[in-house]
């Protein structure tokens, strides 16, 4: 189960971390050359880190997480092709392709040991403190107005706190004791209730001005998922159970419609077609772990 988790862990997060770096890679502006070599080094250590745990057996990998479209999903490749094009930024897709092969013919893989998944756990652990610290000197650069880039400074915020439970995940995975409490569980809805919102206020303010409609439903989005999380303080009943589990299920068919837009050219925005890829993935992570309330990871 140790080994599972881990790669189950490291095939969502890792992901995420190297794609956070790239976005934050890609908003500097040139008055801050160190701090972009720094998130580019950081993004690619993380790249790295993600080819190792993607070489690693596809057994490990549950039938829940293969299914659940969370590691890539039909359009990644299509979106880190069209977004390293526009961004001039290279992304190995080889890892990409590799992801695909890992869910449907898992034909070579590689047994680890205990021992190794320890090691590889303490050198990711390692990295995503170096993220979390990278991100904390942006943000409070950005909040006292001493850097300029093209991300909201909530943007910044929230990839600090998936960082953030990313490490408090890889610290728990050692912990004998993997049920998930009541209270674990919506502590958990609670955490990606306000993610799914935050999408959707991001997606709401980078949409171009004439886009109504778009902007119209992703600033619903982001009111009904904080309105859950009200409603989750009060107290937790079935209703607001199914509630979520709908609206969950509603935003990733407007992520998945708003990520084919994006890549087919069908939407004015400043969205990256891999954000749009990206913040789909994590819908779907959610939408799984909603599925499978008996699982941390
Ligand atoms: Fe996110």
């Amino acid at each position: 189960m140790y080994i599972q988790n881990s790669i189950n862990l490291h095939l969502f997060f890792m992901r995420i971390m190297k794609e956070h770096m790239f976005f934050i890679y890609t908003a500097f502006t040139k008055a801050d050359l160190s701090m972009s070599n720094e998130a580019k080094d950081l993004m690619n250590q993380a790249s790295m880190m993600l080819e190792k745990f993607v070489n690693i057996a596809p057994e490990y990998v549950s039938e829940e997480v293969k299914s659940s479209n969370e590691i890539v999903t039909n359009h990644t490749l299509e979106a880190e092709q069209k977004t390293s094009n526009l961004t001039g930024v290279p992304i190995n897709t080889n890892i990409t392709q590799n992801e695909y092969n890992l869910l449907t013919n898992p034909s070579t893989y590689y047994e680890i040991s205990v021992e190794e998944m320890n090691q590889l756990n303490t050198e990711a652990h390692k990295l995503v403190t170096n993220i979390i610290k990278f991100k904390t000197t942006l943000l409070t650069r950005v909040l006292n107005c001493q850097l300029f880039t093209q991300n909201y400074p909530l943007l910044i915020d929230h990839i600090l706190s998936e960082a953030k439970l990313y490490l408090d995940l890889i610290e728990n995975l050692g912990n004998p004791n993997s049920t998930v409490s009541y209270n674990e569980f919506i502590s958990t809805e609670k955490f990606w209730n306000e993610i799914m919102s935050e999408h959707s206020a991001f997606i709401r303010g980078l949409l171009d001005p004439s886009e109504g409609e778009l902007i119209n439903t992703a600033n619903n989005f982001a009111n009904n998922f904080e309105n859950l999380n009200k409603m989750l303080d009060n107290n937790s009943n079935t209703t607001i159970q199914q509630q979520i589990l709908l609206e969950t299920s509603n935003i990733k068919k407007f992520k998945e419609a708003a990520v084919s837009g994006l890549i087919d050219c069908q939407i004015k925005s400043v969205i990256l077609p891999l954000l749009g890829d990206h913040v789909l993935r994590e819908a779907n992570h959610y939408f799984r772990l909603l599925n499978q309330p008996n699982s941390k990871y």
